[in-house]
């Protein structure tokens, strides 16, 4: 009598789970091999580890990960790609708490760029979509991700605390010969500890743009193709405690930049460059500029954001001929630490103004 009641409940009960599942089967679903923007949703709502598996996504979505619960795993595999839509994006968007997003050996993230690219990136002919916007992001990692061939710029993360990014791989080189304009790599603004290292950039601008915000460090990275690691353009803001150490720049533009905006009022302190070597350098191995106006030098600098102790650290390696080794143009700048800086090769010799007294560095 025991017994077969038992059996009776247990077969009523798979009965019911094999009847109740397949109605809702996508909503329980962690993992996830087409996109459906509701699948997306309920995955967030049901899981805290997310597959999200060769996804192809309809044009002019973002692939939404706002919605994750506390301590969500999201791991993409296969390759990604978006169909094409002229939007301003982002192609993801991802927020939360305690959460990582990593990616499987072999995936990729691919932005198809060159569908997009038009020699404008940003600032004209056709609307690109950002790549990826971490926002609100709290004790959480983005780790092992191989992103590729971005529209435009590629991270932009803001209002996050305690943010983790490692072994990021950006390859965004076919843009150098199909248009790829603006692709930032990470630009980071109005957040605070961020970390970035063990990633790599091929991009066709900054790799690194920090815009405001405190507490960042940037560490065991390489750089390639762009416009080099970048403070700035610092305007209304300020950017306080940056720690850069132990990169490589090559083929890039710049080699390290700090540049605030004329006429702007603000602050740029406790900026630590250290142990970065530079190889072909084309413009400025090393520029610091406080007369930066709508995405252009002006030539003359102002007082308002002023760049307060600064440290320049074993900065070494090699600028082309045509380019400029070190070029300061500053207002208002105090307490710069220079030591161990080694740029060479560049024999357009500039003229340096407002280097502080004792400093170390000289053009
Ligand atoms: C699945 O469907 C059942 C019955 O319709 C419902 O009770 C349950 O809440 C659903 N589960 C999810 C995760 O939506
Ligand atoms: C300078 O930095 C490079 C890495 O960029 C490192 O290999 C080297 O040991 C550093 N030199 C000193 C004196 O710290």
């Amino acid at each position: 009598m025991y017994i077969s009641f038992s059996i009776i409940s247990i077969i009523s009960a798979v009965l019911a789970a094999a009847y109740s599942s397949p109605q809702n089967v996508s909503a329980t679903s962690c993992t996830i091999s087409k996109y459906n923007a509701d699948d997306i949703l309920n995955a967030q709502n049901d899981c805290t580890e997310i597959i999200l598996n060769g996804l192809n996504i309809a044009a002019g979505k973002t692939l939404d990960l706002t919605h994750l619960k506390q301590g969500t795993k999201v791991t993409f595999q296969g390759t990604t790609t978006w169909e094409y839509e002229e939007w301003t994006g982002p192609l993801i968007k991802v927020s939360g708490t305690d959460v990582e997003i990593t990616g499987s050996s072999d995936h990729v993230l691919d932005g198809r760029g060159n569908l997009w690219w038009d020699g404008l990136g940003g600032n004209g002919g056709k609307k690109k979509p950002k790549f990826i916007t971490p926002q609100k992001m709290y004790n959480s990692k983005i780790t092992n991700l191989n992103i590729k061939n971005s529209p435009v710029h590629v991270f932009s993360i803001k209002q996050s605390d305690g943010l983790t990014l490692e072994n990021i791989n950006i390859d965004d080189r076919e843009g150098d010969t199909q248009g790829g304009h603006n692709t930032d790599g990470f630009d980071i603004a109005s957040s605070n500890n961020v970390v970035i290292r063990h990633s790599s950039v091929y991009s066709q601008d900054d790799c690194l743009a920090v815009k405001s915000g405190a507490n960042y460090e940037f560490t065991d990275n390489y750089c390639a193709g762009g416009h080099g690691i970048s403070i700035g353009s610092v305007g209304d803001t300020t950017v306080e405690s940056v720690y850069i150490s132990n990169c490589r720049v090559e083929d890039s533009a710049n080699g390290v930049r700090v540049k605030t905006v004329y006429g702007a009022v603000g602050s740029v302190s406790k900026i630590i460059f250290e142990d970065v070597t530079l190889k072909d350098i084309t413009n400025y191995g090393i520029i610091i500029e406080g007369d930066y106006l709508n995405g252009g030098p002006t030539g003359t600098p102002t007082d308002g954001v002023p760049i307060t102790d600064l440290t320049l650290k074993n900065i070494t390696g090699t600028v082309l001929k045509s380019g400029t080794n070190v070029y300061v143009l500053v207002e208002a700048a105090s307490d710069w630490y220079c030591s161990g800086i080694d740029v060479k090769g560049g024999e357009n010799v500039k003229e340096c103004q407002g280097i502080p007294d004792g400093s170390g560095l000289s053009c």
